[in-house]
């Protein structure tokens, strides 16, 4: 039995509890949050011992795996720490808030014996999955496009602080919901996005971040797609729609996939085995046990960081951007 604790008892380590507690292989036995009301919230729902300094849980508990779901700017000293001290890691997204804070968590997991997951969960959905088979088939033809809109009230007065300080966050809709957008264009067509020309704005009522951002980018399989996101409101949307040369697919994470030929959709059937958070834990078990690296590596996730930023750097030149990867 391998035992987790949580670092970070905030709005998505209840998600990470309840698939623990689903779970017969690994077992949630403590959660550390700054403010320990909150840890020992969580305590008093779960069977998990509460603290307030994780570095000391880490000490007392001496877990196998750390689920880090802190704050963005704290994701890397957090992540070296823990792998310096032996723990297996599954860091949320996006990794970091920069490719150099990124390249640190890689260098120090490079040295340590230890396994890093982050936690880009578009990759255990039901629908995308099948999404992914499609496309691979290739029974719809050559891939033509890619457009991804998604449209969120992202300055709902239940979203933390820190979220609206670019110091904390990264950025705005684009850091941390274009995080999943571009994971899934990559992951979903085996690509990486090398070209990216971009827009964002800075409307929001709070904060430093950007509440939309509109993008078009380019894969290494030469593939142009569209990412538009809106967080000001108005009607929420989140759908990706591909178009082939012999018909369409259109996906809307955690709600449904659609084909889309001689003039209409038809809906396609997509069973979630098990809630996304349990398959993921699933498959950093089958990375620590196989000693082989997760598809969410750290080079993987680096990857969605640098777009991240090639978008920032294309919205402030100008200019189009070319993303440098390391494969
Ligand atoms: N995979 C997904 O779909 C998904 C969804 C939501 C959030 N996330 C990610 O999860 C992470 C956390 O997001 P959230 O919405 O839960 O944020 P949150 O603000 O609700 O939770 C963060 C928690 O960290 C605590 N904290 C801050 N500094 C700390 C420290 N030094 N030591 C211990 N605890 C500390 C805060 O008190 C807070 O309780 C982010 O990376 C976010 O992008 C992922």
């Amino acid at each position: 039995m391998f035992k987790a604790a949580i670092i970070g008892a905030g709005a998505i380590s209840s998600l990470h509890l309840q698939a623990l507690a689903e779970m017969n292989e690994i077992e949630a036995v403590a959660i550390a949050d700054i403010d320990e009301e909150r840890a020992r919230k969580a305590s008093a729902q779960h069977p998990v011992r509460a603290y307030a300094d994780y570095r000391r849980m880490v000490e007392i508990e001496r877990p196998d795996i750390v689920v880090i779901t802190l704050p963005h700017h704290l994701h890397k000293e957090c992540a070296i720490w823990c792998a310096r001290s032996g723990c297996h890691i599954l860091l949320e997204k996006p990794m970091a808030i920069d490719v150099e804070a990124c390249d640190e968590i890689i260098k120090t997991v490079g040295e340590s014996r230890i396994k890093l997951m982050v936690g880009h969960t578009q990759h255990y959905f039901a629908e995308n999955r099948i999404a992914k088979e499609i496309i691979q088939s290739g029974r719809l033809g050559k891939l033509v496009m890619i457009n991804d809109v998604r449209h969120v009230d992202y300055y709902s007065p239940n979203r933390p602080a820190w979220f609206f300080e670019s110091a904390k966050s990264g950025g705005g809709i684009a850091m941390n919901l274009g995080s999943h957008s571009i994971d899934k264009i990559q992951w979903l067509t085996d690509s990486r996005i090398v070209q990216v020309k971009a827009s964002v704005s800075h409307y929001g009522a709070k904060g430093d971040i950007e509440g939309s951002v509109t993008a078009w980018v380019q894969t290494d399989r030469g593939v142009p797609c569209t990412i538009s996101q809106s967080g000001y409101g108005g009607v929420n949307r989140d759908e990706t729609e591909f178009v082939f040369t012999e018909g369409m697919l259109k996906l809307s994470t955690g709600a449904g996939l659609w084909i889309g030929q001689s003039g209409e959709y038809r809906s396609v059937e997509a069973s979630q085995e098990a809630p996304p958070f349990v398959l993921q834990y699933r498959d950093l078990l089958s990375s620590i046990r196989t000693d082989v690296n997760p598809e969410c590596s750290g080079e993987y996730s680096r990857s969605v960081v640098a777009a991240v930023q090639a978008i920032y750097a294309s919205h402030r030149s100008g200019q189009e951007v070319v993303v440098l990867h390391q494969r």
